[in-house]
């Protein structure tokens, strides 16, 4: 046990290298009004614009207090987008909703996205909460079909021809996946086929899609088509982590009293950019290379790819047609070198539950139940990382062999290609190991690139149980192993 803490102790450590180098903050640039209409476009082009209706679907795919910050992340888009004008029945809302009156929550009934944030909790919509954030409410949601929604309030994406639409996710992920508080977790394939679905119906002019989890390149990546009027970003390419950030221990930290992260590196670099200028004259390529630039986070070891997806055309849009804009901000115009913050510090989306049970552990005092029970769930962490990354190798070797075994698990395709063709394959050999390992969980979603090399080999479901019972002879017994919720496939 005092080894594990130990380890911990190192881990924090060296998460807490900080990148601390940058300009200092830039001022907003305000433009007389005469010059602002210098960058509108012409009148007639804004009229077609106002043409339809703006929709936006919000969720935030976690649940449980270390990830406080996805739901912050929401929450304060929801906010952002009553700002900027759209009406709450055009805004579905996904959360589980566990944050704000969390006992662990310092500010009950309150939720923050900066450190020096104001409550972003007040006010959004509980369209969908709790077990009743799951994928299927979620497709049904976009898709507009109000008959195959189960539980919540039964709001939809009802839009027509002319309308635009903002989706909006922040999770965890992996490679080929997102995931859901709920089971099974989201794939790639059935989100491209339900974007699919709802161009042939015809039901809206242009979606955009922003997209924070970790490896979310690999969602859209040699999926998702051209022509459907689509644009998507993401906050990492398909093989790496994304970033939490304000997190505890970084700089800006949040206040003292929060042992978790406040918020997302890609997720508020976007919306602090659409907080502060008129979104009438940015353009959301301008905003992209803003998000790019403040999520690579000065080329540091914290940070990542942001990459874009799908109808590049049309970026050329002005952020307004989706997002509405705050009438507050009308003479902030966006101008790229001045609209950049500092790096900051960041924390490997897979490592801020460590780093939330860590921050309750050091903070605890001595002799507490609060400093056992931190220290149980820290270890239980970390027994369910430790089992799930061994078996993984193990089955490989099983499967391919001592040193072959390895470097098959850890191919990756051809930038341009998915993960796998054979979605069912990977689904169907993600449940015949959760069957007798376990749960991969939030963090074994990582390994969905090594199952889907896996069926790519050619490996089918008898061969992958065979080798799955001989790896895995005992589950760790915390609940980060339990399948008591139900398979993540
Ligand atoms: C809506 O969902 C129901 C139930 O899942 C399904 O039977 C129906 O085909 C769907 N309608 C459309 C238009 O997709
Ligand atoms: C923007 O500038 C114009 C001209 O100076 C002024 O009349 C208007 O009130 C300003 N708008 C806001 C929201 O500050």
């Amino acid at each position: 046990m005092t080894r594990l803490i130990f380890c911990a102790f190192l881990i924090i450590s060296l998460l807490g290298l900080v990148i601390g180098r940058g300009d200092p903050p830039g001022e907003v640039l305000k433009l007389p009004s005469e010059a602002v209409r210098f960058f509108r476009r012409p009148t007639h082009d804004e009229d077609d614009d106002d043409v339809g209706t703006r929709w936006a679907v919000l969720i935030a795919g976690s649940n449980g207090y270390w990830n406080y910050r996805h739901q912050a992340d929401v929450c304060h888009a929801y906010q952002l987008l009553k700002n900027g004008g759209l009406k709450d029945e055009n805004i579905v809302v996904f959360m589980y909703d566990d944050i704000a009156n969390n006992e662990e929550n310092p500010r009950p009934g309150v939720i923050i996205n900066h450190p020096e944030g104001s409550d972003v909790y007040e006010g959004v919509p509980k369209d969908y909460t709790g077990e009743d954030v799951t994928v299927g409410n979620f497709f049904a949601a976009i898709l507009g079909n109000k008959s195959a929604i189960t539980g919540g309030s039964g709001k939809v994406v009802d839009s027509g021809p002319d309308d635009h639409i903002f989706i909006y996710y922040t999770d965890h992920g992996g490679p080929g996946v997102l995931g859901m508080p709920t089971s099974p977790y989201l794939y790639a394939n059935d989100l491209i086929d339900v974007l699919k679905k709802k161009h042939a119906a015809g039901t809206y002019k242009s979606l955009v899609f922003y997209l924070e989890a970790c490896e979310s390149g690999s969602i859209f990546e040699g999926l998702l088509p051209e022509g459907l009027n689509i644009y998507a970003t993401t906050a990492a390419n398909a093989v790496e982590s994304s970033w939490g950030t304000y997190c505890p221990g970084e700089d800006p930290s949040p206040p003292p009293e929060y042992e978790t992260c406040l918020g997302d590196l890609y997720s508020v670099a976007w919306m602090e950019d659409s907080d502060i200028h008129n979104m009438q004259t940015e353009t959301l390529h301008q905003q992209y290379e803003l998000v790019k630039k403040r999520t690579l986070n000065d080329n540091s070891a914290y940070g990542s790819h942001v990459m874009q997806y799908g109808d590049i055309p049309l970026s050329k849009d002005n952020l307004f047609q989706y997002i509405g804009t705050n009438p507050v901000n009308e003479n902030n115009t966006f101008v790229d070198s001045n609209s950049l913050r500092p790096p900051s510090k960041a924390v490997n989306q897979r490592d801020a539950d460590l780093l939330h049970f860590w921050d309750k552990y050091r903070k605890a005092p001595e002799g507490t139940p609060r400093k056992v029970e931190a220290q149980k769930q820290f270890t239980e962490a970390m027994s369910h990382r430790m089992h799930i990354d061994n078996s993984i190798k193990l089955v490989g070797k099983l499967l391919f062999g001592i040193e072959k075994g390895p470097e098959v698990l850890k191919t990756v395709r051809p930038a341009g290609q998915p993960l796998i063709d054979d979605w069912d394959c990977l689904k169907t050999l993600v449940r015949t190991f959760e069957t007798h390992c376990g749960s991969l969980s939030q963090y074994g979603m990582k390994h969905m690139r090594s199952i889907a090399n896996i069926c790519n080999a050619g490996i089918r479901k008898a061969q992958m149980a065979e080798v799955s019972a001989q790896a895995c002879t005992t589950l760790p017994s915390g609940p980060w192993s339990s399948l008591h919720k139900g398979f993540s496939a």
